[in-house]
């Protein structure tokens, strides 16, 4: 109640679209075979183009579905980079996560388009080294949240399946920004800027065998969603469904969001919708370098990332600085922003700090809800902030 711009994340904190408020209104709330989940699974269908649709309640219960289903004890999950839930559960299920990223990664001033590729070269000697009867998948986040929500190329995603495919590897999409995503290839990568965002999303889940996501964050809804065209990853997938989130038809959700989310799955190939984050960011990144704070760049998908390290260089990583700076950020401006580095990570056996490769304090920016006023007003408190 005393924070004056919530940035802490755009996770359930998007304003949905008035067809998406309006969709709830007519929904279906039969416990099995609701109709709101045939609209659901005709959205992924025409969007997405798959043809088995999985709910889940959120996208860290997906996770939880893929780890029971796929990861067995002793397996490895190559990744561009890591997200704490998916780690979480993927270790849970005793899994090791290798984050194979490339040189570009955890570079917070680079100019390089797509810090969040995989290095192909890597996940070669990946698997040849553990072999690939204990890679449960490849999994390719979009955007790579820890490391300042930055794409990675459709042509990283083809040769990552290519790879992954040569050796029976499933590859799968964390897609829980998957529209800024595709609007980062369309602006970025050479050959894309006259496809539109549907062709985008058809194109990259062309090389995917199973998409996951977060419908917190793209499809502007409290929900989740597992979606695959591979009948023998839906077969092992589907029983742990009614055990852990609720029938094939709801998966733990709202029929409410049900219905919301596949509106949110169709307004998604819409540019203005995928570029509306994405474009807020930019502006609040290019504000705050030309105030000498050192927001980490490119500009990404879901915040502004600001460097701590760079910021508070007098703090060592073992006191927090991204702690520090989002609480100094607080009680410079009120706004809550949220620390992405140690105090994040998990601990390790012995209950000791593990330092985290960036330390980072995160202004997210959730779709419809700030206006340029609302970012200027975080820059000029960020600006007086580093000044002093
Ligand atoms: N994967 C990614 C890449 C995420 O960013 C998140 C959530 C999840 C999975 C888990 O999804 O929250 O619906 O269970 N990220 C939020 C954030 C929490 O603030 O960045 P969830």
């Amino acid at each position: 109640k005393d924070i004056f711009l919530d940035m802490l994340t755009d996770s359930g904190t998007n304003a949905m679209s008035d067809n998406q408020l309006a969709a709830m209104m007519v929904s279906d709330d039969a416990y099995a075979g609701s109709e709101s989940f045939y609209k659901l699974a005709d959205a992924v269908r025409d969007v997405l183009g798959f043809q088995y649709t999985i709910p889940a309640h959120q996208g860290r219960a997906a996770e939880n579905l893929l780890a029971k289903a796929l990861v067995k004890p002793g397996d490895v999950v190559p990744m561009n980079y890591h997200f704490t839930t998916t780690k979480a559960h993927f270790e849970l299920a005793g899994g090791k996560v290798l984050e194979i990223y490339t040189d570009e990664a955890l570079k917070t001033d680079s100019t390089h388009p797509f810090r969040g590729n995989i290095d192909i070269q890597k996940l070669k000697d990946v698997i040849a080294e553990y072999g690939a009867d204990k890679v449960s998948f490849v999994r390719m986040e979009a955007t790579t949240n820890l490391i300042g929500g930055q794409p990675f190329s459709m042509r990283n995603l083809r040769e990552a399946k290519e790879v992954a495919s040569a050796h029976g590897i499933p590859l799968v999409f964390d897609g829980s920004l998957i529209s800024e995503q595709a609007y980062f290839i369309r602006q970025r990568e050479e050959g894309y800027s006259d496809k539109t965002i549907g062709e985008i999303l058809k194109e990259m889940m062309s090389h995917v065998d199973l998409l996951y996501l977060s419908g917190r964050k793209s499809t502007a809804v409290r929900g989740g969603l597992i979606a695959t065209n591979r009948k023998d990853l839906y077969d092992r997938i589907l029983p742990w469904l009614p055990v852990y989130e609720g029938f094939a038809t709801y998966g733990g959700m709202s029929t409410k969001e049900v219905e919301a989310m596949a509106v949110g799955i169709r307004e998604m190939t819409d540019l203005n919708v995928a570029g509306a984050a994405a474009e807020f960011v930019r502006y609040f990144v290019e504000k705050l370098l030309e105030a000498g704070v050192p927001a980490v760049t490119p500009p990404g998908g879901l915040a502004a990332h600001v460097d701590a390290m760079r910021f508070l260089p007098h703090i060592p990583q073992a006191e927090y600085p991204a702690g520090a700076l989002a609480a100094a950020i607080y009680l410079a401006s009120g706004v809550r922003s949220m620390e992405r580095g140690t105090m994040s990570m998990d601990r390790d056996e012995q209950g000791n700090d593990v330092m985290s490769d960036l330390e980072l304090a995160r202004l997210a920016v959730p779709r419809r809800v700030y206006t340029m006023s609302h970012i200027e007003y975080a820059v000029d408190r960020l600006a007086r902030l580093y000044e002093h």
